[in-house]
């Protein structure tokens, strides 16, 4: 799990061991994000592919260090229009080979979030799961559009043993008092929030 080294950029090293680990694994498949689970009708425009009547879905939705893509492409499967950004090359063409295989279009960005977010929104949905970097919280609030839904989800010291890379207790209910939390889950090892921006 990466951590923000915001100014220095992410190292060839980090860069070539995502590379190495998105390598590693077979083709993914679409997935939900992980903090929606039970909570579909907080997404918006609905969460089956057909209620919109094949019309445009939920909206613009941001998937941040999207890895292999499987999130961006269940978002466009249900008919959001979809950007999604992450620092591996190799982890974005699995992600473009699985959005082609889905007949789904994604703008997938290469983009080193060390430096920021590399887009503005404003986006109806901004989803960023197993990506831990507390600097970008302000970033990720402001993508949102009016009503937007922010789905986070992070490797937490609750539960677990700890470590530089996890939130500490707290951590996401505390980072967003310009939002409204909808949900707040610590426990297992993750923290999750669901935020809606008013
Ligand atoms: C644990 S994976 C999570 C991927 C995806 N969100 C998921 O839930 O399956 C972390 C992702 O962050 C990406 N990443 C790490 N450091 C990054 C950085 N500085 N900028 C952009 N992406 C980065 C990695 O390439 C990897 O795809």
């Amino acid at each position: 799990m990466p951590f923000a080294h915001r100014g220095v950029g992410v190292s060839g090293a980090d860069r070539e061991r995502w590379d190495a680990r998105h390598a590693a694994v077979g083709p993914g498949a679409p997935m939900p994000p992980d903090g929606l689970r039970g909570r579909l009708e907080l997404l918006p425009g609905g969460a089956s592919p057909t209620d919109r009547g094949g019309l445009p879905g939920g909206g613009r939705a941001l998937d941040v260090a999207c890895g292999r893509g499987a999130v961006a492409v269940w978002l466009a499967q249900r008919r959001f229009a979809v950007d999604a950004v992450d620092v591996s090359a190799t982890g974005l063409a699995a992600a473009r080979t699985l959005a082609e295989s889905e007949r789904v279009a994604v703008r997938f960005l290469e983009a080193d979030l060390d430096a920021g977010l590399p887009v503005a929104g404003p986006y109806d949905l901004v989803v960023c799961q197993r990506y831990r970097d507390p600097t970008l919280y302000p970033a990720l609030a402001a993508a949102l559009a009016p009503g937007g839904l922010l789905v986070l989800t992070v490797l937490s010291e609750v539960g677990d043993e700890g470590g530089r890379f996890r939130a500490p207790a707290g951590e996401l209910a505390g980072a967003f008092p310009q939002l409204e939390t909808l949900d707040h889950r610590e426990g297992g090892g993750e923290a999750t929030l669901l935020a809606r921006r008013p």
